[in-house]
């Protein structure tokens, strides 16, 4: 029998992804497609790298621009973080590396953003050194091969997963190896519905021959998700609405959110201060829930329309954006939808 590497390599070739727009391109392309696709589908993340390339074609184009103008390309893409780092990122590499995206995997580690799973896919995938990957799909193609029996983001099961995909790397067609074991995880050993008939290394699988496909690896052991609730104060002017730009860090960090408070109470009192509103133009619109990894949070829309005083002053950290043009700026997706629904 082939080595597992080989087996994968061949059936990349054959059947794995060859046209996705960052594949055979340059460091900085498969970095900036590296952090887009973690956590995120390639269908979503492809019109968004295109974009985001036509905008900074470079590593200069990117450092030279501001964190808002960046935040905005990633606007719906979720952990925003990911791109406050890439920027960040960038503007390292211009200062300590002449603007070239580092070869070494311990200089690209020591940049923000990059782990050692992403820094060996960059490795392998732009430059053809011999590192081994090891994101949620790959975990689950190896602890199905070998049967591991535990969560895979457990300290010790995930070690034994990173020994394992080293030890079973090629020796040459590294790039093909480590885009085969993203294509298998993607295509064929899936969570659900794993498609075992056609995958390459079927026939040494201690999944499949136990009958655990369908179990392993184990899941997340539960944990009771913390709920929070959130009145979203839409202060709307005319055709204007009253946004405020959220902390550096922490959820939604850098993006602009309207002012939110514990209750439609606290919001309807910071309009009278703020105002001098009666609260008889207030409307509750319908409650959702937007879910995050860590927490759920259920929004109380409340609209209320004001007219606004030419002398008001604004507060330090908040505007007021023509709906339209708003949502071209960095929000988060919950509060797109809202404008959609105001913008109607
Ligand atoms: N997921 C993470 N990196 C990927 C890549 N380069 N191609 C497809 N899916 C991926």
């Amino acid at each position: 029998m082939a080595a597992f590497a080989t087996r994968v390599i061949l059936w990349q070739q054959q059947h794995g992804r060859h046209d996705l727009p960052w594949q055979g391109a340059n460091a900085y392309r498969v970095w900036l497609s590296e952090i887009m696709l973690q956590q995120t589908q390639v269908a979503t993340v492809i019109p968004y790298f295109h974009h985001f390339i036509t905008s900074f074609p470079d590593i200069s184009a990117l450092a030279a621009a501001t964190e808002e103008q960046v935040l905005a390309h990633w606007s719906g893409l979720g952990y925003y973080s990911r791109a406050r780092n890439l920027h960040r990122a960038a503007q390292m590499i211009m200062q300590q590396h002449d603007g070239q995206f580092p070869e070494s995997y311990d200089e690209m580690l020591a940049l923000p953003g990059i782990g050692r799973s992403t820094a060996a896919a960059i490795s392998a995938l732009a430059f053809h050194q011999h590192r081994a990957i090891l994101d949620g799909n790959v975990k689950r193609v190896l602890a199905r091969h070998i049967a591991v029996d535990g969560w895979t983001g457990d300290k010790k099961i995930e070690t034994q997963l990173w020994d394992h995909a080293e030890s079973v790397l090629p020796l040459n067609n590294i790039a093909a190896y480590t885009q085969g074991m993203m294509d298998l995880g993607a295509m064929i050993c899936t969570r659900s519905k794993p498609r075992c008939s056609e995958c390459p290394v079927r026939i040494d699988c201690v999944a499949l021959q136990q009958g655990r496909v369908d179990k392993l690896p184990l899941p997340r052991p539960r944990k009771l998700v913390p709920e929070k609730n959130s009145t979203f104060l839409l202060l709307l002017s005319g055709a204007d609405i009253l946004l405020e730009k959220r902390p550096g860090s922490g959820i939604w960090g850098g993006l602009w959110c309207p002012p939110q408070f514990e209750d439609a109470a606290q919001a309807l009192k910071y309009c009278e201060q703020q105002y001098g509103t009666d609260t008889e133009n207030s409307h509750a619109m319908p409650l959702f829930t937007h879910t995050f990894t860590h927490f759920k949070l259920h929004i109380s829309p409340l609209q209320v329309q004001i007219k606004r005083p030419s002398f008001q002053l604004q507060q330090p950290g908040s505007q007021w954006f023509n709906v339209r043009e708003a949502l071209r700026a960095a929000i988060p997706t919950p509060v797109r939808k809202l404008l959609l629904l105001l913008d109607k």
